[in-house]
């Protein structure tokens, strides 16, 4: 029989893509958002356009027949969203409000497979102010100090899921993204993340001119190809593991040396003009050993390769709105 699947937050960049591997695997998916993919057509069989924060939206579109739900809806951005502090109400009551609608509809109708996407922004920060070794292991969670209200409804989320596992046998899993990027994300109107901003900054920069970056450009970070992200997600989805666990690269790079990465695809020499900005933890590095030790599976794609493929993408984009 036909397996099905639902995404929520199927509108968005990681639900789309998400979509697409799934009808590539031959499932029937349904996609819930409050829109409809920004910059390509759903591949989804059936898009509900509908808000998760309304349980009579949860109760038309969670059904019994679904074999997997992946809950990626959310109340999120880059650094210029969740650091400003502007976005806090909205991002915890709009995010937790969709979570604990979703996991329990899901076990009033019989779902157990649940995936839910955390995020690295649940760390605390105090093991990230060196950006040379920043410590993001599972099990260094706590004593819990997210320095981002974002980062704590994340934290508060993942542990309603895990107690719907202890408490009615579901079988949710959970993932921490760091920072995922790749073409058909957002790119620009102020919850794009840095390698989004970077290549968009550098597509629309004169031959020889600047492009602005927050901060001293020394803090570091990794990024996780969407490709990989996919991977990731199904591979945990259908384990026996439920996690945290975190998805991401553990390639670490200053964000300095990400915009020498992309002015060398984009062939542009361009000076860096250092402003302030939103800035977040100082350092962040994905730890794969966990997920290397439970799934047998790590992600592994050189940052560059993405890169090329992201840069592509954003630089179309900049000449259609010229
Ligand atoms: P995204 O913003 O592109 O997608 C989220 C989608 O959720 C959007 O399309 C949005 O319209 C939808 N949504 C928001 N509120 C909704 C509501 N009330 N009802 C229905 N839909 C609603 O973000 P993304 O990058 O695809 O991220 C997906 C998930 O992964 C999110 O939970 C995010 O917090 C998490 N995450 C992403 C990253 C990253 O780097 N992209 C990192 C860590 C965690
Ligand atoms: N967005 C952005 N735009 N960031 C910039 C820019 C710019 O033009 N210039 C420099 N930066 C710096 C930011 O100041 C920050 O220090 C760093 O680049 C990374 O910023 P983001 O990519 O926006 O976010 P983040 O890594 O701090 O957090 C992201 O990743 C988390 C998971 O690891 C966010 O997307 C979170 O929502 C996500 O959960």
């Amino acid at each position: 029989m036909q397996k099905q699947a639902l995404v929520l937050g199927a509108g968005g960049f990681i639900g789309s893509h998400l979509v697409k591997r799934l009808k590539a695997e031959g499932f029937w998916v349904r996609g819930v958002d409050l829109k409809f993919p920004e910059f390509a057509e759903t591949e989804a069989d059936d898009f509900v356009i509908g808000d998760l924060r309304e349980q009579s939206i949860c109760r038309e579109v969670i059904d019994r027949r679904f074999d997997e739900v992946y809950q990626l809806a959310a109340d999120m951005g880059g650094a210029g969203y969740i650091f400003t502090g502007q976005h806090d109400a909205d991002i915890m009551h709009n995010s937790a409000t969709i979570n604990l609608n979703v996991v329990d509809l899901c076990h009033k109708r019989n779902i157990k497979r649940v995936f839910y996407s955390s995020s690295a922004c649940m760390y605390p920060a105090y093991n990230q102010e060196d950006p040379d070794n920043p410590n993001c292991a599972e099990d260094s969670a706590y004593p819990a100090a997210p320095d981002s209200e974002y980062g704590w409804e994340k934290l508060f989320s993942e542990r309603l899921y895990l107690a719907y596992n202890r408490n009615f046998g579901m079988q949710c899993r959970v993932a921490r993204f760091h920072n995922i990027f790749g073409p058909e994300g957002t790119w620009t109107g102020g919850k794009e993340k840095a390698p989004a901003a970077i290549c968009r900054k550098v597509a629309s920069a004169a031959q020889g001119g600047e492009i602005e970056i927050w901060g001293d450009g020394t803090q570091t970070r990794s990024f996780l190809f969407i490709d990989e992200c996919v991977e990731g997600i199904l591979r945990l989805t259908r384990s026996d593991f439920e996690g945290p666990v975190n998805i991401g690269s553990d390639e670490m790079v200053s964000i300095n040396q990400l915009v020498d990465m992309v002015t060398e695809i984009a062939g542009k020499p361009l000076r860096k003009r250092h402003i302030d900005g939103p800035l977040g933890v100082r350092g962040r590095n994905s730890d794969n050993r966990l997920i290397e030790e439970k799934l047998g599976w790590r992600p592994n794609q050189p940052l560059s390769e993405g890169l090329k493929q992201t840069y592509a993408w954003i630089e179309r984009q900049v000449r259609g709105n010229r």
